[in-house]
């Protein structure tokens, strides 16, 4: 399969690209195509909310020409995207918040009978790292996630939070097995 990682922090060797780093491996190591996109670097502005690209379910059709469009031309030519991000302020980073945005442009028809999404059935999964515990704090972005998936009428097809983290060498030693374990049922 070929699945294609979005890398919402800002540190290339943070907890994020660490943990993300092991499902990678996983996913190469069992033949699995995998391409990395680091979101920091990437020119993402935010929606604007025009809907012009409601008028074209068939295309990204968006009219801001910036790096979002690639991106989610490479979303759509990939068979699972695994969206990764450090939990800031209870939610998203920016960089990563601002794609989802733009995946505004991937649907149409929004909660009609005929709603139609560029991402209909694609696998996707979430891999978030945090400072404190799920409870209480990281609630909000997997209840958002899984409205995400549902707006992009694609497949949740795993997910996983790891809290309590400080730096990579930190890390404890079953996230590797975790990571292993999203790996697989992102493509199974
Ligand atoms: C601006 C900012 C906001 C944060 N907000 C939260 C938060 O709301 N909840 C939490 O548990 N951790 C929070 N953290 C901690 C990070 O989520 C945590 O350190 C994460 O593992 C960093 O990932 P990275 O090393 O991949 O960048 C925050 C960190 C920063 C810098």
């Amino acid at each position: 399969m070929k699945v294609l990682t979005l890398l919402g922090s800002a540190k290339k060797k943070g907890n994020t690209a660490t943990v993300l780093g092991w499902v990678e491996e996983e996913l190469q190591a069992a033949g699995h195509n995998v391409e990395r996109i680091y979101l920091h670097n990437k020119s993402i502005n935010g929606c604007m909310g025009c809907a012009k690209c409601r008028d074209y379910p068939d295309d990204i059709a968006c009219i801001q020409k910036d790096d979002a469009e690639s991106i989610m031309e490479q979303m759509i030519a990939s068979d699972a995207v695994l969206f990764a991000s450090p939990l800031y302020f209870w939610g998203f980073t920016a960089q990563i918040k601002a794609l989802i945005d733009r995946g505004y442009a991937l649907v149409t028809n929004y909660h009609l009978p005929d709603q139609t999404s560029l991402m209909k059935g694609k696998r996707v999964g979430l891999l978030a790292t945090g400072g404190g515990p799920f409870e209480n704090n990281a609630e909000g972005m997997f209840t958002a996630f899984d409205r995400i998936v549902g707006f992009l009428m694609a497949k949740k097809a795993g997910e996983l939070y790891l809290g309590g983290c400080s730096v990579p060498a930190e890390l404890s030693a079953d996230v590797k097995d975790k990571a292993v374990e999203l790996a697989r049922s992102l493509v199974v």
